[in-house]
């Protein structure tokens, strides 16, 4: 085989992505991000495959999260320090429950392509090319606004660098501090229902109380000041992926430099189509969508392709089938990977199989759905004696009414109040915390059911 370059995509069918009429244009945009630095480096990358191969055997979990689509209008210090504080926070949680290191990885800082279920738009008879993400075209329902403008790629790669920036900035200059996390219960009520929160949250406080007692806090000791926090979106828009694709002095590979971790959609996984002939040749991590429709012979081609190495972490199958359906399809791809003796990474995307339109006409997922499709994952690896290794929210530290249920029971009614998401519904922070705590739970039965399980 000859050796992958960088724009082998090119030569590939390509579906989700969108025909800009300016070929001058584009190319002056490709022509500028190319000679930008990179967003990420390679030695990052590296780090976070082998920590998320850690999590392939049950020695980590991965906590993926952040927006459907980030956004240009609502770009905000607020909005990145929130969302990054709440999966800080279901971070603390879930290691309480999995008791092994988890390891964060943000939807942002490069989450704007979007692929949609349809290529136009219908409204009161008038029909449009879909929005497809600001870093494409604009959501304003005019002809205009949903003409594709390269010039966007350039304020997403500006917007992506400084929301990196910022969680750099967090992540070390004391904003992580274990001990300013203790007011994650604040808004609880006393029902019943809640009571099992409180008790994982005040032995959280419990422990915290007593390693600071003992001297070890944010002050003595780096890991408690400090977290690592990775990047990742859609590879989605491949003009700007192999514009910001750079050779790896040290290793001679390829680094998407557009984020630390890339995946490939549930729409655009055709094993000959352009997204996996991208993919295949970076050395990033993997994520690869797998709803219904996918087949045990796609996914065969789909590893053998990605993964020829069959490199741990590199490859995190992001299970999405929807709630009541996941002993539908889950039990077969298990069955496909453990035949090819294939190193993977199982996670839950519990959001893509549940979006509803709600009664009021928003769209919408139950929270109840997002939750049972969680409980029917850690259920089939239970049974298939198989790792579940991690989670993959959409979900924001706004105060947004996107998703219905939760502890401060959002309705259909309520919806219209702060629905603010540019793409898809998101948790909010309430309702984030509140799953991550479900998911601890379900850590914690699944650590004490284990016949394995350490004693002493
Ligand atoms: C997404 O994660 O934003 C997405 C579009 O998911 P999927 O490809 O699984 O539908
Ligand atoms: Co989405």
């Amino acid at each position: 085989m000859s050796e992958w370059q960088k724009s082998d995509w090119r030569k590939k069918p390509r579906v989700q992505m969108p025909d800009y009429t300016d070929a001058a244009l584009l190319a002056e945009v490709e022509g500028q991000l190319s000679k930008y630095p990179p967003l990420v480096f390679a030695g990052e990358a590296r780090r976070l495959k082998s920590q998320l191969g850690e999590a392939s055997r049950g020695e980590a979990f991965l906590l993926q999260g952040g927006d459907c689509a980030e956004s240009f209008e609502q770009f905000s210090a607020d909005a990145i320090r929130d969302t990054f504080k709440v999966m800080l926070q279901m971070a603390m949680v879930l290691t309480y429950g999995a008791k092994v290191p988890v390891i964060k990885v943000g939807r942002m800082a490069g989450q704007f392509a979007k692929p949609r279920s349809a290529p136009t738009e219908t409204v009161n008879g008038v029909e449009l090319p879909s929005y497809r993400g600001d870093i494409i075209n604009e959501l304003a329902f005019t002809p205009e606004a949903r003409i594709p403008d390269p010039r966007k790629m350039l304020q997403a790669y500006t917007q992506a660098a400084a929301t990196l920036n910022l969680l750099r900035a967090f992540s070390t200059g004391g904003f992580a501090d274990m001990s300013r996390v203790h007011s994650w219960t604040l808004g609880y009520t006393d029902s019943e229902k809640t009571e099992r929160y409180h008790e994982i949250a005040s032995r959280i406080q419990d422990t915290i109380d007593f390693m600071a007692a003992a001297g070890i806090t944010a002050d003595t000791t780096h890991e408690f000041s400090t977290v690592e926090f990775y990047t990742s979106h859609e590879s989605l828009l491949l003009e700007y992926e192999e514009a910001l694709t750079r050779l790896d002095s040290t290793s001679g590979n390829w680094l998407a430099g557009s984020g630390h971790m890339i995946w490939i959609g549930d729409r655009t996984r055709q094993p000959d189509g352009a997204h996996v002939e991208f993919a295949r040749g970076v050395l990033n991590p993997i994520g690869l969508k797998c709803g219904p429709s996918m087949t045990s012979e796609d996914l065969k081609l789909l590893m053998a392709k990605l993964n020829p190495q069959n490199e741990a972490g590199r490859l995190t199958l992001i299970a999405r089938f929807g709630a009541g359906s996941v002993g539908d399809h889950l039990p077969r791809l298990i069955k496909t990977v453990q035949e090819e003796g294939a190193n993977v990474l199982w996670t839950c995307d519990a959001m893509h199989g549940n979006t509803i339109k709600s009664s009021t006409g928003y769209k919408t997922r139950p929270f109840e759905s997002v939750l049972r499709e969680v409980r029917e994952f850690f259920e089939v690896h239970s049974a298939e004696g198989t790792i579940p290794g991690g989670v993959h929210f959409e979900m924001t530290g706004q105060d947004v009414t996107e998703c219905t249920g939760g502890i401060h029971a959002v309705s259909d009614e309520d919806l219209s109040d702060r629905y603010h998401t540019a793409c898809d519904p998101r948790l909010n922070a309430s309702q984030s915390l509140e799953l991550a705590f479900l998911v601890a739970e379900e850590l914690t039965r699944r650590r004490n059911d284990s016949p394995n399980r350490a004693v002493g």
